[in-house]
């Protein structure tokens, strides 16, 4: 925390540590040959000279072209875009996809919920170098303190959330942002971008510690084949909304902005993050890999948030732009979730070709099937599978707990303390 006696501190700071340098012997400055002073110039050097007073200024004519460039400034350039140009806005003015008054207002708020995502996702700061990794480094290295499938989750974890993580954030800042036409969701979205490279630094963090093959870890969404469906899968949801002559605006072009928020918002972070998640969890609720786990359990607090977040988001479009939501693209949505459904259910195999942690693929694909009806749920989708049950109780509790009580053996007593973490 920042108080006033420190930014005392840092005046003296600051004052002592310039030692004065040696002045060299004065010397002709070079004159240019010819530079003929023009009038003007002349006139604007006095006004300079009257109102710096006691110090001097470097070039009088740069300074003078400065004021002058600024007297010509067009203020009014840039809002003319705007249908409401400079007014000042209404609630009413608001609205989530293709609005036309000014984005730069954040107040009135008119989406409450963004505006108080923002704030608790604020308050939930945390940054991975707090997380003690060094029982994770002596596990990893000893040569029997993890078994090969419980290396191979490790690896497969790292290796998908390592860059999943930055085509999430990617696709926020070269995709969605400038579409979604509401300041307070872009605050929202400002954050969670933040969010998306903590999250990548803490798996980076993860990798390092461990010591472990940094080119295979980054290239696995390239190379090893269930990792790279879902990668690929996701990044084609970027491409087509990051074309520059890409606008919102028609039914298709509407539609075509819905399904990037699914493809992100339900499916990657909301599906595609759960075996894994789950796997590595399960390992920490074991009391092996803590600090991976911690910095998991992290994420996937963030992540329950972002997801929220995006549900929220294609609600109120569809609320704004039911025209959108027509049985056909229903039928789309659906499927995709579905897609991305098997897609996970391919990974869970992958990563678990026998029982480990207590959990096995079949178990996983019941997890999956549960999830994926609450996804489809969530935007008001018709379930899938209708009763499946969850098996892992135990992640909806991480998921919705704001406090945590005493889950792992390093523990974070406090979640919501702003800034810094405290622990046991
Ligand atoms: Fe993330
Ligand atoms: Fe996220």
């Amino acid at each position: 925390m920042l108080n006033w006696d420190e930014f005392h501190e840092d005046d003296t700071a600051t004052a002592e540590v310039p030692e004065p340098r040696k002045v060299p012997e004065p010397q002709k400055a070079p004159q240019p040959a010819t530079a003929p002073v023009t009038e003007p110039a002349v006139e604007a050097k006095e006004a300079v000279r009257e109102s710096t007073g006691h110090y001097g200024v470097a070039d009088h004519n740069r300074l003078a072209r400065a004021r002058q460039a600024l007297e010509e400034l067009d203020v009014a350039a840039g809002l003319e875009e705007l249908e409401m140009g400079a007014a000042r806005i209404q609630v009413d003015d608001k609205q989530m996809i293709n609005a036309r008054a000014d984005l730069n207002q954040l107040v009135p708020f008119k989406y409450e919920w963004a505006w108080q995502k923002y704030l608790d996702g604020s308050a939930n700061h945390w940054m991975p170098q707090e997380v003690n990794m060094n029982a994770d480094i002596a596990l990893w290295k000893s040569n029997d303190g993890l078994t090969a499938d419980e290396r191979r989750i490790v690896e497969r974890s790292l290796g998908y959330f390592s860059t999943a993580d930055s085509l999430v954030a990617n696709n926020l800042v070269l995709a969605l942002y400038r579409l979604i036409t509401n300041p307070e969701c872009r605050q929202y979205l400002l954050r969670q971008a933040f969010e998306e490279a903590i999250h990548t630094h803490a798996y980076q963090y993860c990798v390092e510690s461990l010591g472990m093959d940094e080119g295979e870890v980054f290239n696995m969404y390239r190379e090893v084949p269930s990792v790279a469906a879902k990668s690929a899968w996701s990044l084609k949801h970027t491409q087509s909304l990051a074309r520059p002559d890409f606008h919102t605006g028609t039914v298709e072009t509407d539609q075509e902005l819905l399904r990037n928020l699914i493809a992100f918002y339900c499916v990657t972070e909301g599906i595609f993050f759960y075996c894994g998640f789950s796997q590595i969890l399960s390992m920490g609720r074991r009391n092996k890999m803590t600090g991976v786990a911690e910095q998991f359990q992290y994420i996937l607090r963030d992540e329950s948030m972002h997801l929220n977040f995006g549900v929220d988001m294609i609600n109120q479009i569809k609320i704004e732009n039911p025209h959108l939501w027509t049985p056909e693209f229903q039928d789309e949505v659906t499927q995709m979730i579905l897609e991305g459904t098997e897609l996970e259910i391919s990974y869970a195999r992958d990563t678990m070709p026998r029982g480990v942690l207590g959990m096995n693929a079949a178990i996983m694909e019941e997890y999956l099937h549960f999830i994926c009806n609450r996804r489809l749920a969530q935007i008001g989708l018709k379930e899938q599978f209708p009763g499946a049950q969850n098996p892992f109780p135990w992640m909806s509790e991480i998921i919705d707990l704001r406090k945590e009580k005493n889950f792992f053996e390093t523990r974070v007593t406090e979640y919501q303390v702003g800034g810094a973490l405290s622990w046991d």
